[in-house]
């Protein structure tokens, strides 16, 4: 009986080891691939003033993308915060956003955000992407809101010919 229910335990304590080892490199594979699609290379602070905010990554971007006739789109927070960043967004939202460029709201992102290259990702590698940008720690920080064509901006902008 002892014996049994010892080793009931030492199974389950190896099954939650290895569940939170999974978890760990989930993240670490989401990690390797933010770095690798360069998310930081647009949401970082200052990366487009020639001066990156690296203890700040993720979270932001002052710069904003100007695409003809369609208006100038800011990259986001993509920290947890919650007021400003994707702390609200669950894992699915995030993996929606990456892929199809729908936002929870209903609004397709700009092709700024490169989503229609990352429509290849994996099931597999989006999970570990939103994994590793909900474990960002958070971030205040409110990027400007999207100009329309016909608006004056009052941030910086790049201007972008998409094809
Ligand atoms: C070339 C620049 C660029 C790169 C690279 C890029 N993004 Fe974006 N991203 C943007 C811009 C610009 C927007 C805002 C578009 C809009 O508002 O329509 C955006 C929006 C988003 C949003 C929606 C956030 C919100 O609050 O609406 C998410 C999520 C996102 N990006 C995640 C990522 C991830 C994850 C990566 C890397 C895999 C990435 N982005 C790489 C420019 C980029």
């Amino acid at each position: 009986m002892f014996k049994t229910s010892a080793a009931a335990a030492c199974a389950a304590a190896a099954l939650l080891w290895s569940e939170s080892a999974l978890a760990q490199s989930d993240i670490e594979r989401g990690k390797y691939l933010a770095a690798i699609m360069d998310c930081g290379g647009c949401h970082t602070p200052g990366v487009f003033l020639g001066k990156p905010d690296f203890a700040r990554a993720f979270a932001g971007s002052e710069v904003g993308f100007e695409i003809p006739g369609l208006g100038i789109f800011y990259p986001p927070n993509l920290t947890s915060d919650k007021a400003t960043g994707l702390g609200e967004w669950s894992e699915n939202e995030i993996i929606a956003a990456v892929r199809t460029g729908a936002r929870p709201d209903g609004r397709e992102l700009a092709p700024a955000m490169p989503w229609r290259a990352y429509s290849a990702l994996s099931d597999r590698d989006a999970k570990a992407l939103a994994k590793y940008l909900k474990s960002l720690p958070p971030i205040a920080n409110k990027v400007s809101d999207p100009v329309g064509p016909s608006q004056k901006a009052e941030a910086p902008y790049l201007s972008v010919k998409m094809p």
